[in-house]
């Protein structure tokens, strides 16, 4: 039924994004052992913020060196970042305003620029902080990803032009579906993560998420993120799961 993917599921949101808490301060353990700091990106949209609000409480944020994160974005909206609508504001509000963690070891989106410049200078940050050349695609530790009802995952839309890039690390994409400009990291850059991880709640998802689970839609922007080596994981609570075999 799950093609290969990894399926964790919670009896509840709470215990979700408790599992989801855990798995990040894990995660960041191992990578800051292995390399003396761990890079995530971050997904936005309303599902992953209480996640963020638990790493930012006890027992997350005392466990959790900060100063050796790196925060990224897997997406953003085309808005200034102190915007309702910005993921960043999001983020900064549920965690990163209540935890220690030096400024430039937050990497955001800076949309101030226009649509084509924010990806590009969002795509030096990324060149720069993992010493790359010009065709290399960054291995972020962990990536965290939203499940649209439509099968979007980051803001890699079906038939959108950011899901086509091969080779860049971010685009900006017009999504005609909200008439309104995005910007995303790519899918190679999401199947180079050591950990790929798509947090999915509620029953509004359940339907999506069979069909990216079951493999009978191969060509949603969900069902192409398949990390070599690994697998994707997906932490379901049982709501989203509820319509799983
Ligand atoms: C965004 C997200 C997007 C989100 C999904 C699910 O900027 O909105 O990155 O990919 O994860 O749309 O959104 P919800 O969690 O709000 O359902």
């Amino acid at each position: 039924m799950t093609q290969g993917s990894e399926v964790e599921i919670a009896q509840s949101a709470r215990e979700l994004f408790l599992r989801a808490a855990a798995r990040f301060a894990s995660a960041a353990e191992k990578a800051i052992q292995d390399s003396g700091r761990f890079s995530a990106a971050l997904s936005g949209g309303r599902t992953p913020e209480k996640f963020y609000e638990l790493l930012s409480r006890p027992p997350f944020a005392q466990s959790i060196p900060w100063d050796r994160c790196h925060f990224f974005w897997g997406d953003e909206r085309c808005v200034p970042p102190e915007n309702e609508q910005s993921n960043y504001r999001m983020v900064q509000e549920a965690l990163l305003s209540r935890i220690k963690i030096p400024p430039e070891n937050i990497h955001r989106f800076q949309t101030e620029f226009p649509p084509q410049e924010a990806a590009r200078r969002y795509e030096d940050d990324l060149r720069g902080h993992f010493n790359l050349g010009p065709k290399d695609i960054p291995r972020l530790d962990q990536i965290w990803l939203g499940l649209g009802t439509d099968g979007h995952t980051a803001s890699l839309f079906p038939g959108g032009t950011a899901l086509a890039a091969t080779h860049q690390i971010a685009a900006a994409d017009h999504v005609a579906a909200l008439g309104s400009w995005r910007l995303t990291l790519t899918l190679p850059v999401l199947n180079a993560a050591a950990e790929a991880v798509f947090l999915v709640s509620g029953t509004e998802k359940a339907k999506i998420t069979r069909r990216i689970l079951d493999g009978s839609a191969p060509d949603l922007p969900a069902a192409r993120v398949r990390p070599e080596p690994g697998a994707p994981i997906w932490m379901l609570d049982k709501d989203a799961a509820g319509l799983l075999g």
